[in-house]
């Protein structure tokens, strides 16, 4: 089946039957997983699973052999679109197609395909949980969070592994690589289907709390209010305009949510998530101190108080050159020009990157629309980007 093809059957495997939606430890996560099961044992890896709804499959070589892991992830944001996650695994799976079982015999190393079961964050507003359990990096706070139903991420994994032992420690992997629709503008407008990542940008996430007091919405004077969706109403827009006049700095308020909503009620608590990026770290740093006092003297102006979490941060990462060149002259066997662009999304390679030296590759995206329904990348260009790591591979095992 082509590697295009499943990325429709597993598009359509979802939480919610009018969108696209998987969240960690759904039941679409599991129908997915079960899915991605049965195509890599169709193509006779030998597939694991752990507690995490983690998927690992292996060509058949020693452990004692160096490794290579190819992986991305397959669960969604909400209203998500085909690609995003699923055409690493799925291109992945069709790389190890494409070489013939001879030339996989024949490689010094093993392939192991990684398909993580969280990268979006969606329901513990966390990322790379997936990765960061087989790579380390799961914190006690991490366990700690609860989705919006209120249960925690600890009651949803088996006690033995909520510290996991890491699947892959530092030194032991060749390399992680990973392939991703572009989610961005630059390809399309290049006219080539398949680019190299040079660095994917730092992110930090938090959640912010205004807290004002409740009121009757007839009879409370304006200037008498502790409007908590006015304050952080003010600190969306005040996210927006530092994002606008910083150059390359994003900020997101994805979700925002009235305590107790009601049309006749001056709202008594606000909650809302900040995400910011920014490929350098100090001005990342340096925004979110920005942010943080603005946040202060809304609150102080509108006889608020806040509350600041920070729920993530993670560093700017760099693509390892070495890495980079071997996938870049796989791209050139078929490409005549081989552009190199930074990622302001993130990826599972960054959790990967505290264990291994990592490398991208990103495949043109239509209209450079992503976490919508209308993503999409070409069967061609899908085709182009399982050739091209068939090609790398081969070319690692001739390094
Ligand atoms: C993942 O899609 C991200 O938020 O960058
Ligand atoms: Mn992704
Ligand atoms: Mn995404």
């Amino acid at each position: 089946m082509l590697t295009w093809d499943r990325l429709q059957t597993l598009g359509g495997i979802s939480d919610e039957p009018a969108r696209l939606k998987r969240v960690f430890a759904s039941p679409g996560m599991r129908t997915a997983a079960a899915q991605l099961f049965e195509w890599m044992r169709a193509a006779r890896l030998t597939v694991t699973t752990d507690d995490w709804g983690n998927l690992f499959a292996r060509t058949p070589h020693p452990d004692s052999m160096p490794l290579l892991v190819i992986g991305s992830h397959f669960d969604t944001v909400p209203g998500a679109g085909k690609y995003d996650g699923a055409l690493g695994i799925l291109a992945a799976i069709g790389a190890l197609e494409t070489l013939s079982q001879d030339e996989i015999k024949h490689l010094p190393f093993a392939v192991e395909i990684a398909a993580f079961s969280d990268e979006e964050g969606t329901r513990f507003h966390t990322t790379y949980l997936g990765s960061r359990a087989a790579a380390g990096g799961i914190e006690p706070a991490d366990l700690a969070r609860r989705d919006s139903s209120g249960t925690t991420l600890a009651s949803l994994i088996p006690e033995k592994s909520r510290q996991p032992s890491p699947r892959y420690t530092k030194g032991k992997l060749l390399a992680y690589w990973e392939a991703h629709i572009e989610q961005g503008p630059v390809l399309e407008k290049l006219n080539l289907p398949l680019g190299i990542v040079t660095a994917i940008a730092g992110q930090t996430r938090a959640k912010i709390r205004f807290t004002g007091r409740a009121a009757h919405a007839g009879t409370c004077p304006m200037d008498m209010r502790h409007d908590a969706l006015a304050g952080a109403a003010e600190f969306v827009l005040a996210a927006e305009s530092l994002a606008r006049e910083t150059p390359d700095l994003v900020a997101t308020v994805g979700c925002l949510d009235i305590a107790a909503p009601a049309s006749n009620v001056v709202p008594a608590a606000t909650d809302l998530t900040l995400d910011l990026r920014h490929p350098n770290d100090s001005t990342r740093s340096q925004s979110i101190a920005t942010l943080q006092s603005t946040a202060e003297s809304i609150a102080k102006k509108r006889g608020l108080t806040h509350a600041w979490e920070t729920v993530q941060e993670n560093s700017a990462v760099a693509c390892d050159p070495a890495q980079s060149r071997i996938l870049e002259a796989a791209v050139a066997a078929n490409q005549k020009e081989v552009p190199r662009l930074s990622s302001g999304a993130g990826h599972d390679a960054v959790a990967m990157s505290k264990v291994a030296p990592v490398a991208m590759l990103f495949v043109r995206c239509r209209g450079g629309v992503s976490h919508h329904p209308d993503e999409y990348a070409s069967p061609a260009d899908v085709a182009a980007c399982v050739e091209t790591l068939a090609e790398g591979i081969r070319r690692l095992a001739r390094q």
